[in-house]
């Protein structure tokens, strides 16, 4: 393990850890977390993606969780998040889109997912970008960064902490605009609770809307399927 500051952060560094983000829990849990906390893990033998599925976590590609202090919640910074990680991306000559509401994917496939997880006074904001091995998962196909580019993780984490800098301090109407423009599916049908409805974006609040024949919903935190 080895700590050392980059850009604003202070990094503790593992070499394999049960869950970058199950760490960082820890440390709210016992009092040591500060703001501007990154774990990161070369590999993960507990790697937790969304909706209590595992993120398999093999060595060789990025898994950080970041630790932001917060005065309250904030359902918006899924949007900041997506966008730093899609510009990061895109720096390495790539063409990612962001598929509501903060998975990445290039040509299709997931590339990098998100866990935004609350605890206390703090918000963890865990990522995990296959860089040189991507696993097979059942529910969607998935790619990695090397395909497309020499990367070098250091580099990689580099370039995300700026983003994350920039994207998370940025106007929210920004973040918006730069989110629409990386968005799959806009003006396509997706499922919504097994209905059909056309994706129209997001408005100020962050809400995802959608158009089913001549009514506007809006959609808090669900699961639309594309
Ligand atoms: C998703 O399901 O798309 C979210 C995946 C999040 C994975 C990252 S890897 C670093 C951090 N530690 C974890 O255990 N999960 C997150």
């Amino acid at each position: 393990m080895g700590n050392f500051h980059l850009a604003g952060y202070k990094v503790l560094s593992f070499d394999k850890i049960s869950s970058t983000q199950t760490y960082a829990h820890d440390m709210v849990a016992n009092g040591t977390a500060i703001d501007h906390t990154a774990i990161v893990a070369a590999a993960q033998y507990a790697g937790r993606g969304r909706y209590r599925r595992k993120w398999v976590s093999h060595h060789g590609n990025l898994y950080a969780s970041f630790i932001f202090r917060i005065s309250e919640r904030e359902p918006r910074l899924a949007y900041a998040i997506a966008v730093a990680i899609a510009e990061t991306l895109i720096s390495f000559g790539t063409n990612p889109q962001i598929k509501w509401p903060n998975d990445i994917l290039i040509d299709g496939a997931k590339i990098a997912g998100v866990l935004i997880e609350y605890a206390g006074r703090f918000v963890i904001v865990g990522i995990g970008i296959n860089v040189h091995s991507n696993p097979t998962v059942a529910e969607y196909k998935t790619t990695k960064l090397a395909k497309y580019a020499d990367v070098d993780l250091t580099d990689l984490f580099g370039r995300l902490t700026k983003n994350l800098d920039k994207w998370m301090t940025a106007e929210f109407d920004s973040v918006r605009r730069e989110w629409m423009t990386l968005a799959a599916g806009l003006n396509r049908l997706v499922k919504y609770r097994g209905e059909s409805v056309e994706l129209i974006g997001i408005n100020d609040n962050g809400a995802l809307v959608v158009r089913r024949g001549p009514e506007y919903l809006l959609i808090h935190g669900d699961e639309i399927l594309m």
